[in-house]
């Protein structure tokens, strides 16, 4: 039987391993074969990793959802790809068709890693809408979700923005988009807020850390009539404090945001979109790595030096 080198986590064990698994078989008329070029390590693998998201809680699973490759083999059911079932990080990964969404000729493979959490924020955009040019806009966190965010938001028209993130490396990475966006640490987002509270106010907070004392400041900085996204997955058992009193008093909707029912297709629109200007991997700080080297990838992302690490096959 023919294998392949995949990176799996064990569920009870909760680690790890570079493994020698055989090659899936296309056995479904409608699955597909995927040969994989590049798959993202993202936040919410981290949060598997730790324990703060729910997966398959049996045996040894290849984690991976952000998946970039070239067709196999088809044969052409839906649990979701590395973190229900088997995923993309491997040499080769076996997906439903209904998940396969062919590249125009475009759009390169390193793009394409970048489609699923491309394909989140084209729901969020669809939720959030509608987002007027001119209204002020607050995104909290500059890991990758915040700088696609951000690529987004620019390529849309924005232009008053303001990015918040404790770490300063993420901050100069974030400068490299050259959106000209404000970049600040919450201390000197509380800070500027003080000094000018009229223009440190916000239509739009979109919360992009899953942190809570983030959520919290960015609700205090909230416009009347100001929309709160909560797109980061905080630990299910955290808890925000906020006041009804100033949800009423300044009617605040407050909008949660769940990954990506059927907006692939748009994902891929906004990467043609958004193209080299916004998403080479230098620009954006994603750095490959080697299967081998998962350890080093998922200790360098915890780090925040990086935006993100992917799999490069
Ligand atoms: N809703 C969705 O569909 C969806 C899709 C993808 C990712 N996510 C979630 O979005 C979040 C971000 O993903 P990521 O890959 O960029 O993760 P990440 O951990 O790399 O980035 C989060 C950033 O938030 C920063 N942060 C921490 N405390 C902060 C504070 N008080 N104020 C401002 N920033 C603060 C961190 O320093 C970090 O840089 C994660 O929680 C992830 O699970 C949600
Ligand atoms: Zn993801």
């Amino acid at each position: 039987m023919a294998t392949m080198e995949a990176v799996q986590f064990s569920f009870t064990e909760r680690n790890l391993a570079l493994n020698k698994v055989p090659i899936p078989e296309v056995r479904n008329p409608l699955d597909v074969l995927i040969k994989v070029a590049y798959a993202g390590i993202c936040g919410t693998d981290l949060h598997i990793l730790a324990g703060e998201y729910p997966c398959r809680q049996m045996g040894a699973i290849t984690l991976g959802h952000e998946i970039s490759g070239t067709v196999v083999e088809v044969g052409c059911g839906t649990n979701t790809i590395g973190i229900f079932k088997d995923g993309g990080w491997a040499q080769y990964v076996l997906c439903p068709e209904e998940q396969v969404h062919k590249l125009p000729q475009n759009l390169t493979l390193e793009q394409a890693v970048l489609a699923e959490p491309l394909s989140c924020i084209a729901h969020g955009w669809d939720i959030t809408s509608p987002l007027i040019v001119g209204e002020k806009i607050l995104l909290l966190g500059a890991g990758i979700t915040g700088a696609l965010w951000a690529c987004v938001l620019h390529l849309q028209g924005h232009r008053t923005v303001v990015v918040s993130e404790p770490n300063t490396t993420r901050l100069e990475m974030m400068r490299k988009l050259n959106t000209n966006y404000k970049m600040v640490t919450p201390e000197q987002l509380k800070k500027n807020a003080q000094k000018d509270p009229e223009w440190y106010s916000f239509d739009v907070v979109i919360d992009c850390s899953g942190d809570v004392g983030a959520i919290e400041q960015g609700f205090s900085l909230m416009n009347s009539g100001g929309k709160l996204v909560v797109y980061g997955v905080a630990p299910p058992a955290n808890k925000i404090s906020i006041s009804p009193y100033d949800i009423f008093r300044k009617e605040i909707t407050i909008v949660g945001v769940r990954t990506n029912p059927y907006t692939f297709k748009k994902a891929l629109d906004l990467i043609a979109s958004l193209g080299s200007r916004y998403l080479s991997h230098t620009a954006l700080g994603v750095k490959p790595f080697l299967l081998s080297e998962y350890q080093e990838a998922i200790d360098t992302l915890k780090k925040g030096t990086i935006m993100k690490a992917v799999f490069r096959m």
